[in-house]
């Protein structure tokens, strides 16, 4: 890829602001090189203001998602791509939330620039578990497991059943629930069936992918094998 292209599909601007940015010197060879816009130069033998590049397309970033940001491109309160460098909103492909997290919801969101894996890890068919810690506006009565497990509860305005999901009483209002789909707000439309409500609402993991220890609203890079540990089944 030419270099002008290379670098605006990063995100560093447009294809004219990046000319710019090579005619002042800013875009160098490893040794400080001035180039030409039109060269074809592997992007590790790159420099941004002495500093190496953004990595290449295919970048999959950990997000903890606050309450009070939409996983969206354009909402007019605040969405999920203020608390990430610029440059990822205006890469090209842009780098995209894996599935969505009501504006409520706090916890795990993947980021990726990668569509097949997007695919892979949203498609209905996958079935990829999704941990869920929800805090309830009344006690549990103890029915609510056998109910989610069944794999017969139909959701108001739904025709077909949900597939079974297993909840974990963690508290008099709090539980762990585990769903294999991802229907729209459907865990709190889970508990509204069984006459509860969610106050608060937490991912906790995406298949055995854990937050860890990263903190609310900061975000970092996914190595293949954490990518790779979303797909763990029989958790
Ligand atoms: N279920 C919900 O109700 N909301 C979410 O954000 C995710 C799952």
């Amino acid at each position: 890829m030419r270099l002008v292209r290379l670098i605006a599909n990063l995100g560093y601007g447009s294809q004219k602001d990046v000319r710019g940015m090579i005619r002042d010197g800013r875009i160098t060879a490893l040794d400080g090189r001035k180039l030409a816009p039109d060269t074809h130069v592997p992007h590790d033998q790159l420099l941004f203001d002495g500093a190496p590049l953004d990595p290449p397309a295919g970048i999959v970033l950990m997000f903890n998602k606050p309450v009070d940001y939409t996983c969206s491109t354009q909402d007019p309160g605040r969405i999920v791509y203020d608390l990430l460098p610029e440059r990822f909103r205006r890469r090209s492909p842009i780098v995209a939330p894996v599935g969505r997290l009501d504006r409520d919801t706090t916890g795990l969101l993947l980021l990726t620039d990668d569509g097949a894996l997007l695919h892979r890890i949203t498609s209905p068919r996958s079935r990829i578990a999704k941990i869920y810690e929800a805090t309830l506006a009344r006690p549990l009565t103890g029915d609510e497991a056998a109910v989610f497990a069944a794999g017969t509860l139909v959701l108001r305005s739904e025709k077909t059943p949900l597939a079974p999901a297993t909840l974990k009483a963690i508290g008099e209002r709090r539980a762990r629930l585990t769903i294999v789909e991802g229907r729209y707000h459907q865990v709190k439309r889970m508990f509204a069936a069984v006459g509860n409500h969610v106050e608060t609402l937490h991912r906790a993991a995406l298949g055995g992918l854990t937050l860890g220890d990263l903190p609310s609203g900061k975000w970092r890079y996914v190595t293949a094998e954490e990518i790779a540990r979303v797909f763990l089944m029989d958790l």
